[in-house]
């Protein structure tokens, strides 16, 4: 059997946040954040809460699948509340005294923002605990018989915890955050929104037939809106006169192999596979990525979500089945008996 060819998608390139790129066109505030309607109004009521108690805000975790505006939301937070938001991730934190030394930092009512939280070494993890419940920490000074642990108050501050893998997080810490809340897949309403948005702040012109032609191949993903947007620009400024149509969109994102569903080359290659090799399923997250040369996480974290959300994919104790939706986008017959174990 051939190996089969490995190469970086557009769509895995462009999950890869661009921090420059990203930031210049995040939203400011939640008047400016579009969708997740569930999210954004328990968080203002919470921002609004604690303003009028003048209280700090109660610790957040955010969820949801990468791209969606867990990072933005933490920012916006931080500025709807007035404080200062510092920064860090889940693996940056090695050993407690890396979270000592950024909690003692903080001021009161400040946010302090866990990037893939999931990812925290279990020995930092447990002294979390103490700083979110009583904002204390006890660090061990010292090893063997000199050793001696220090109590250090820490000023009132508020974590928001980011994850894309939520099932990975300990029941211990989970259940620290006040609000637990997940983002969703956005609507192309909602997408074609955040293409105007970003097409105004770039000075772009676009027609509403190529906006949402852009929206409609985003993937449900503001990342990923941004990013198609930047290519299509290129290209209307390579290939035409600048201005960003249906046609010009569409050429475009041929190009990078995105079709009118904005499914990408390796979620056709997982759906063939499941179909051709394994009859549709139920097969195992494991040997799809083995067979089709792709980690793990990535297929579970960027293109199984999306499948399932679409409808082309559905999640079984046995292992992923195929649906009759997506043998049809394949240009295949769904075989009969597999659909009948289903129900
Ligand atoms: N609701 C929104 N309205 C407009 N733009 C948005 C929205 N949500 C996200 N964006 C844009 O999408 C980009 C990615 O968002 P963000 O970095 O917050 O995603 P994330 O959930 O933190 O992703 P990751 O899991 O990869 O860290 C941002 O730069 C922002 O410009
Ligand atoms: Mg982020």
């Amino acid at each position: 059997m051939s190996e089969p060819e490995k190469g970086v998608s557009f769509l895995q390139e462009s999950l890869n946040a661009n921090e420059t790129f990203d930031a210049a066109l995040r939203p400011l505030s939640f008047k400016d954040f579009t969708g997740q309607p569930k999210t954004v109004e328990r968080l203002e009521i919470m921002v609004g809460a604690a303003r009028d108690r003048g209280e700090p805000l109660n610790h957040i975790l955010l969820s949801g699948p990468p791209g969606l505006g867990k990072t933005t939301l933490a920012h916006i937070l931080g500025n709807e509340m007035g404080k200062n938001v510092r920064v860090t991730s889940g693996p940056v934190i090695e050993r407690p005294g890396d979270l000592a030394g950024m909690l003692t930092n903080l001021e009161e009512g400040d946010i302090l923002f866990i990037d893939e939280i999931h990812r925290i070494p279990k020995t930092v993890e447990e002294y979390l605990y103490s700083a979110m419940e009583d904002f204390k920490i006890d660090i061990m000074l010292d090893q063997g018989p000199n050793a001696r642990s220090v109590r250090l108050n820490i000023q009132r501050f508020t974590l928001v915890g980011a994850t894309t893998r939520l099932g990975l997080l300990t029941a211990p810490l989970r259940s620290r955050f006040t609000l637990q809340t997940r983002l969703d897949y956005y609507s192309k309403e909602n997408l074609l929104s955040i293409v105007n948005r970003t097409c105004q702040l770039l000075k772009l012109e676009i027609d509403n037939d190529g906006g949402l032609e852009i929206a409609g191949r985003a993937r449900g993903t503001p990342r990923i809106t941004n990013n198609l947007i930047n290519f299509v620009r290129d290209f209307a400024q390579q290939r035409a006169d600048g201005k960003i149509t249906k046609k010009i969109a569409s050429q475009a994102l041929e190009l990078l192999e995105i079709d009118a569903n904005g499914l990408d080359e390796m979620d056709k290659r997982i759906m063939r596979l499941m179909a051709l090799n394994y009859k549709g399923g139920p097969v195992g997250l494991s040997t799809i990525a083995v067979a089709v040369g792709e980690e793990e996480h990535t297929l579970g974290e960027v293109h199984e979500p999306y499948l399932i959300q679409e409808g082309y994919l559905q999640r079984t104790p046995q292992g992923r089945v195929l649906t009759e939706k997506a043998y049809k986008i394949l240009g295949l017959t769904g075989p009969a008996e597999n659909q009948m174990k289903l129900f």
